[in-house]
């Protein structure tokens, strides 16, 4: 259903899997179509994480369903610049890797902007990529995914709708969104080519795909005012493009965020809760000074028509924020309290904290894990993956001088120790960016981030046993592409959960990158306990599950279902655990696009999620930790 606020069609996906599944069928049948026709079918594809999932079901249809690509000529939007074409981070690369080495279109057929061209014959590349796209008759599909900046290609905000493919300066945050594909951000080129505007709305159909955390930029491409400061919105003058995107970047859509604005609705609590949060937030009022005529002015008028009263409907929606706050994660022992988040026994519960990367536990849930220890519960910590890729070279060379002079200093053998140092320092100072390390070298990184991570678990007041590495085997590629959820990954956290048996569990609930490493962590906890729960294991139907949000972003206020409150000794108490992950500090590779220290988001977001609580007329508290319970 299109309303009237959105200027562009929008298929709305409930998981990105499904939206490249739709994608790669409308790629298909075009091949298929043109196939019969016995002509060429001409592509423009993207690179970045967003289509990685379509560029799969692609190589599945080759190989399953005998989808030829024979007859595919293919343009690729961009490239860095300079790059050379083998470096991993180039999209040469990316392409090759992801769907080319893959299928059997003809090399020849493949066009990619070249990073290697020289400076001066640029210009004359660029006519020549414009000029091949024309002699074929033009773009048939063109792919797109869009920058949280809505930049299509490498078109940043500003570019002209006349544009052609040309070199382009990359924005800043293009650049350290980008950095996550090279050491950091000083290695991530300043220029790049891309294909221009006016080349992407030649094309005669354009599907645009965008997952996760896109949401503001979607809603303001599909709903806003065309222009070229959001150059994905100048997509809505295009008479065939479809955005195909997942339930997490439509969320801001208005059809999504206020449905009672494009239609009926059921009004349900939670949609009751939904409505009213984002009224008081927007009128800057708190939840009980509501009235009648806000609700009307708001769009709310069937609400008021089916519950009555604002006051009647300001209590309720009071009363589910108040009963979201506790300070006893694990529930108060002893007491009936019917609508606190926790159930009040057991009393102690054994509670098992899944944390991604060993220090997504103290930076998601600081303040959470160290109640939950205080009020005597017995509190486990599974670390799920080594998080050996983001520590810096320098950290290892760092620890082997180390662990040479401990041994020196206490008279131990130290010629072994010396031949490691010696071979890691030796290929470090040869590695080049596209190297991947050694396995000794992830090894040492890896126990350098276990060091930590223990360091942390005694300073909350954990015991020994009572923090595991599980170092689940997707994670070991050495490079930052992760693979799948595997088999060996569920039977590993199946062995820890049964030996645990815990009533309460806590895991990063980050369904927002598609590809990233919380996603996948989460998918083997779920499978982990969906499995347990069939194979009929008694203890499973007490344990809760508990989602906090992993270091990037905060549950919606209207969603939160258990807030923990902190105090400012807690928020201290929470930084200084934090700052235990020395080499996460300051230059951490792999940072992604935020260029604060962990610490500071976390503080920056617990304070915000206590600031809201206290706009919506609830005590104000210093900072607060947020979790969503998941049902299975
Ligand atoms: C890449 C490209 C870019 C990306 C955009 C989103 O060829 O053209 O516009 O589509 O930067 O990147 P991801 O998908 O990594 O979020």
């Amino acid at each position: 259903m299109v309303t009237s606020y959105e200027k562009v069609p929008v298929h709305i996906f409930d998981t990105p899997l499904q939206g490249s599944v739709f994608a790669a069928a409308q790629i298909a049948q075009i091949i298929r179509e043109k196939q019969q026709a016995g002509l060429p079918c001409v592509l423009g594809l993207a690179t970045g994480s967003t289509p990685i999932t379509l560029y799969k079901e692609l190589v599945r249809l080759h190989k399953q369903e005998g989808l030829s690509f024979a007859n595919v000529i293919t343009f690729n939007l961009d490239e860095y610049y300079p790059l050379e074409q083998e470096a991993v981070q180039s999209y040469w690369s990316f392409m090759h890797r992801n769907l080319f080495d893959h299928v059997d279109i003809p090399a020849a057929n493949i066009h990619i902007p070249n990073g290697e061209w020289k400076q001066e014959d640029i210009k004359q590349h660029c006519l020549a990529y414009e000029a091949q796209i024309d002699a074929l008759g033009g773009i048939d599909l063109q792919i797109l995914g869009i920058g949280n900046n809505g930049h299509i290609g490498f078109n940043e905000p500003g570019s002209s709708i006349y544009s052609k493919t040309r070199l382009v300066n990359l924005e800043n945050s293009t650049r350290i969104a980008n950095s996550k594909d090279f050491q950091n951000i000083s290695k991530v080129p300043r220029l790049a080519i891309t294909m221009g505007i006016s080349t992407i709305l030649k094309a005669r159909k354009i599907i645009l795909m965008a997952w996760g955390f896109k949401a503001g930029i979607v809603a303001r491409s599909v709903e806003g005012d065309v222009t070229e400061q959001v150059p994905a919105s100048l997509l809505q003058q295009h008479n065939d493009c479809l955005f195909v995107i997942d339930a997490q970047a439509a969320s801001e859509l208005t059809r999504i965020k206020s449905p009672w604005m494009t239609g009926e609705v059921e009004w349900t609590p939670k949609m009751i809760r939904r409505a009213v949060i984002n009224m008081a937030l927007k009128l800057g009022k708190p939840v009980l000074s509501l009235t009648n005529h806000d609700y009307t002015e708001n769009g709310l008028g069937d609400l008021l028509v089916e519950k009555g009263d604002a006051y009647e409907i300001n209590l309720q929606v009071y009363y589910l924020l108040r009963d979201s706050i506790t300070g006893w994660p694990g529930g108060k022992p002893n007491v009936v309290i019917p609508n606190h988040p926790e159930r009040s026994a057991p009393y102690p519960k054994r509670s098992l904290i899944f944390s991604p990367h060993p220090d997504d536990d103290i930076i998601s849930m600081g303040g959470t894990f160290m109640r939950l220890q205080d009020q005597g519960h017995e509190v486990h910590v599974a670390y799920q993956t080594s998080g050996n890729i983001a520590v810096t070279d320098e950290f290892v060379t760092r620890f082997l001088d180390f662990a040479v002079g401990f041994e020196e200093l206490f008279g131990i053998n130290s010629e072994k120790s010396k031949d490691i140092m010696q071979d890691a320092r030796q290929y470090l100072a040869q590695k080049k960016p596209s190297q991947t390390d050694t396995s000794e070298i992830r090894q040492i990184k890896g126990l350098i981030r276990r060091c930590e991570a223990a360091a942390t678990c005694r300073y909350v007041g954990l015991k020994e046993g009572q923090w595991h590495f599980q170092n689940l085997p997707f994670y070991e590629t050495g490079t930052i592409q992760k693979n799948p959820m595997g088999e060996a990954d569920v039977l590993l956290t199946m062995e820890l959960l049964r030996k645990i048996q815990p009533q309460q569990v806590f895991c990063a609930g980050d369904l927002a990158d598609p590809h990233g490493t919380h996603k996948v962590c989460l998918d083997v906890v779920f499978e982990s306990l969906k499995r347990i729960k069939a194979e009929g294991d008694a203890w499973i139907n007490d344990c809760w599950v508990w989602l906090y949000k992993g270091a990037w972003q905060e549950w919606d206020i209207t969603e939160i279902e258990m807030a923990i409150p902190m105090s400012p000794d807690q928020v201290m108490k929470k930084r200084f655990g934090i700052f235990i992950h020395q080499s996460q500090k300051d230059m951490v590779p792999f940072q992604g696009s935020d260029s604060r220290e962990f610490w500071q988001r976390a503080e920056e977001r617990n304070s915000n999620t206590a600031n809201l609580y206290a706009k919506l007329g609830l005590t104000q508290y210093a900072a607060m930790e947020a979790f969503v319970r998941w049902h299975f």
